[in-house]
């Protein structure tokens, strides 16, 4: 359901009857939008007035899009990478870590960034040395995603810094990849959408009615094994069909995990 490439078809405003903020600005430029005011209009009402697709509502704790028609909702959230930080820290290791085989210094390009939760913890381990690109198709999602890494507050200084140290890229990856030069980073990762859902996991709701769900087909794979030096990595749901199709040379699950790291050798 993806309109946010389309000049225009966004407004930003701000809460009822409150003039909009200057950071308005920001998403403005980021999203070919328009500011408009909000009045005493619903969201419904403001978005069919300007032949909008969706508005982005700016308040003093958070900018949240909204799509009304469809109910869509969505704000920035880092979701478990607090709770994933702190399993590191105990030792208790990651499997997608354990997949990139990830260490300090690694250059790390994240393909389908959506909120960020693995580009942080890479982030983290691959420290001030190194570097954590993020790709993201979806521009609204692009654009909040850039602003929650650069704002949200963990609680945690050193996952707020990895967060701010992300570089994020609104474009789609497979044109990316295309352009970047061969062995350009140590990782390339993909966590594309799962065909069906992991019950569990209801941050995902918004997430996937606003998300890309082009499926990662074997020629982006091969673009990415150009591009990446050490590894190529994709997070699928267990058992998933398109291990079938990509032949991962090695698995890696987390103990009573439904989530499996598929890694493939550069080519
Ligand atoms: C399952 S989410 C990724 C979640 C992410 N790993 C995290 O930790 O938050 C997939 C994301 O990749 C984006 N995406 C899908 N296809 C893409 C493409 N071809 N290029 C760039 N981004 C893409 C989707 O819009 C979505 O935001």
């Amino acid at each position: 359901m993806d309109d946010s490439a389309s000049p225009g078809r966004i407004v930003v405003t701000g809460p009822r009857e409150r003039p909009t903020p200057p950071e308005a600005q920001w998403w403005v430029e980021r999203l070919e939008a328009r500011v408009v005011s909000r009045g005493r209009f619903s969201l419904q009402e403001l978005v069919r007035e300007h032949g909008a697709w969706g508005a982005l509502v700016l308040t003093a704790e958070r900018a949240t899009f909204h799509v009304p028609d469809s109910g869509v909702e969505y704000f920035y959230h880092p979701a478990m990478a607090r709770r994933r930080a702190r399993n590191l820290s105990k030792g208790m290791g990651d499997p997608m870590v354990d997949a990139m085989g990830l260490r300090p210094g690694d250059r790390v390009l994240d393909c389908t960034l959506g909120r960020g939760t693995d580009a942080i913890i890479a982030s983290l381990v691959v420290g001030l040395e190194g570097r954590v690109v993020g790709i993201e198709s979806v521009r609204i999602l692009a654009a909040l995603t850039e602003d929650g890494l650069q704002s949200f507050d963990t609680g945690i200084a050193e996952i707020n810094e990895a967060m701010r140290r992300i570089e994020v890229v609104y474009a789609n990856n497979a044109e990316y990849l295309a352009r970047a030069e061969a062995s350009s980073y140590d990782v390339v990762y993909f966590d594309p959408l799962f065909d069906r859902p992991v019950e569990a996991s209801s941050a995902m709701v918004p997430l996937r009615a606003l998300a890309n769900k082009q499926p990662l087909t074997p020629a982006v794979m091969r673009l990415a094994r150009r591009v990446a030096k050490r590894c190529v990595v994709v997070k699928q749901r267990c058992y998933s069909p398109l291990w079938q199709e990509l032949q991962p040379e090695e698995l890696f699950r987390g103990r009573h995990s439904s989530i499996e790291y598929g890694r493939f050798a550069p080519v």
